[in-house]
């Protein structure tokens, strides 16, 4: 099955891009660049994009469009990213605010 993205309902049409390399709490998640950082992850079964700072639980991306903010995470150091809007870059770290550190 194709998970990846081909219409988003606020970035339009998406062509393919080329294969890439994104890192998700240091670890290397394969990517296609210009698709939108939440989408890659969901592709690679990624489901969690933060973690609740009052219970703790995982959260991850309801709306896709921009409104809900359960996507956001720490991209190339700045926080709060919206990853549903953010179109992936080769190389770019991502960080999921409130996971614990092993
Ligand atoms: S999933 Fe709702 S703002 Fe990104």
């Amino acid at each position: 099955m194709n998970l990846r993205v081909g219409r988003h309902a606020v970035l339009g049409e998406m062509e393919a891009g080329r294969p890439v390399t994104i890192y998700v709490d240091g670890e290397p998640v394969p990517a296609r660049e210009g698709e939108p950082v939440a989408a890659a992850l969901y592709a690679v079964g990624i489901r969690t994009t933060r973690y609740s700072p009052r219970s703790g639980e995982p959260r991850g991306p309801f709306c896709m469009i921009g409104r809900c903010t359960e996507c956001a995470m720490t991209v190339d150091g700045v926080p709060n990213v919206r990853t549903c809007l953010t179109a992936v870059r080769d190389g770019m770290e991502v960080e999921t605010p409130g996971r614990k550190k092993p």
